[in-house]
């Protein structure tokens, strides 16, 4: 099949009578929320109801939230299988305790632009559970990323930056380049090629600029060329990025050893390497990927579940050796021409530090206790899934690492895929979407496809109800007709 037939065979399945039949029905049940998104399209387009490429059908107008609840305009409860990005996902939506932090000092914040106490109180923390010496604040992982890169640039004089094809780094000019297949179109639209010089840079989205060889060189990922590459132009390297396991391709039994080579290579070879821990991050183990796996990287980055109540904040953290590129000599007029910046006016904001203490303090309390129950309950749900394709032959996979962050992919076999491009061709799109929508129906909030992101949100009588609901789902979708393999199969 190629492309236009695949997504023809798509087509056809977001227009068969079950879907029309069940788009109508989650329609009918949230006449309030239609009529406010409604109005919301006319108005604002940077709402993530409205994002391009993979926005969540028929949104819900959310009212309020509590643990593991939300409640939408129409005043229907629903259980949160989104968690605001995953960014909820170690207590659930407004834990009583980073609340009370918060609401305390309400009234009498100074906010943004000087210095308060608090941030030496989260960077002690945040110390103790990364090991990192020093950090610099910011607000999006895409910042953050963007901020590694620049120190790194700043600290070698260099400009080349490598990065991973289908790696998720943000959505800056070169973060956008050869990036998640999803946001790309693929497998409907053509790979990029990749030859010796390394892989094709093209940008998921509009309006960006041209990537140069001379700043972005993107190297394929699992593929012993990747080193290759690397080494051929290792003098003009500023740094590599990478993430410990792809989100774009969960499997960290071939990511890891991947990533580990790389950050071998750039001890070996003094070069930089940045391991971007925005998703893994307190979620792979509490000190994250680098410290549980034993990844070196001279500067890590964070966002996600740094933030508490999803109050906007990302971290780089590395030594101060290196950050002191973006600190002041303390003389302003000797810092022209020797440092760099990445000043932004609400940066390292008082209330999103504090509520990123009280929610890590919260977690450092919880102790292992906290990752032991997550993986009680992930492997559960696998064993419940795993029952389901050998007694139903459907195919559904709960794909994640770490601590679980990921998503329930319907598909064949996914862990046979050699990479991203292999990933691609085994997950079937519109079923996906249609198990989010179909749980929709059931009572659930999901976004375009199924994420999971497991942690302390979820009670066990959750986890029953979201078990049981994906698999009469599942169930319903193939006795209405829904293809849940795909058509063209494993790799073309
Ligand atoms: C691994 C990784 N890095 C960076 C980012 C960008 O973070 P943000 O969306 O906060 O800009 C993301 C976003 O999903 C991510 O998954």
């Amino acid at each position: 099949m190629n492309g236009a037939e695949m997504m023809a065979f798509t087509g056809e399945v977001m227009s068969s009578d079950y879907v029309m039949n069940l788009m109508g029905r989650v329609a009918a049940e949230q006449p309030a929320s239609n009529a406010l998104v409604a109005r919301l399209r006319e108005a604002s387009v940077g709402n993530p109801t409205q994002w391009p490429f993979h926005a969540v059908p028929l949104p819900v107008a959310v009212k309020s939230a509590q643990g593991s609840r939300l409640v939408d305009a129409d005043g229907r409860e629903r259980i949160d299988l989104f968690l605001g990005f995953g960014t909820q996902s170690l207590h659930g939506h407004n834990p009583p305790e980073v609340v009370d932090a918060v609401r305390q000092a309400l009234g009498s914040t100074v906010g943004n632009g000087y210095f308060n106490e608090i941030e030496l109180k989260l960077v002690d923390l945040l110390r103790d559970i990364t090991g990192n010496e020093a950090f610099v604040f910011l607000h999006s992982g895409t910042e953050a990323t963007g901020a590694a890169v620049r120190i790194a640039r700043a600290a070698t004089g260099k400009r080349l930056v490598v990065k991973v094809e289908s790696a998720t780094h943000g959505t800056h000019d070169w973060g956008v380049q050869s990036s998640v297949a999803l946001m790309h179109g693929h497998p409907f639209v053509p790979w990029p090629k990749v030859d010796e010089t390394g892989v094709e840079a093209l940008p998921f989205a509009k309006g960006v600029s041209p990537s140069s060889s001379v700043d972005l060189l993107i190297v394929p990922h699992l593929d012993e060329r990747a080193f290759e590459m690397i080494l051929a132009r290792k003098d003009e390297i500023a740094c590599v990025i990478a993430e410990p396991s792809n989100v774009s391709f969960p499997f960290p039994e071939k990511c890891l050893p991947f990533t580990k080579r790389l950050s071998k290579l750039c001890q070996d070879e003094g070069l930089l390497f940045v391991l971007d821990e925005v998703q893994t991050g307190f979620r792979w183990g509490i000190g994250g990927a680098a410290v549980t796996e034993n990844i070196h990287a001279d500067l890590r980055v964070y966002g996600k579940v740094l933030s508490g109540l999803g109050i906007p904040l990302s971290a780089v953290g590395g030594p101060m050796a290196l950050l002191d590129h973006a600190r002041t000599t303390g003389v302003n007029l000797a810092d022209f021409g020797q440092k760099t910046t990445f000043m932004s006016t609400h940066m390292g904001h008082h209330m999103a530090l504090l509520a990123s203490h009280a929610s890590l303090s919260l977690l450092q309390k919880k102790g292992e206790a906290f990752y032991t129950r997550t993986r009680t309950r992930i492997a559960r749900l696998r064993e419940r899934l795993a029952q389901l394709r050998r007694d139903e032959g459907i195919p559904i996979h709960a794909v994640g690492y770490g601590d679980f962050i990921g998503l329930l992919m319907v598909g064949e076999s996914p862990h046979l895929a050699d990479d991203a491009r292999g990933l691609a061709h085994r997950v079937n799109p519109a079923a996906s979407l249609l198990l989010s929508l179909s749980l929709r129906a059931r009572g659930f909030y999901t976004y375009s496809w199924p994420f999971l992101f497991l942690g302390d949100a979820y009670s066990d009588d959750d986890m029953a109800r979201i078990e049981e609901d994906v698999v009469d789902s599942l169930i319903e979708m193939r006795d209405g007709g829904v293809a849940l393999t795909t058509p063209w199969g494993a790799r073309l």
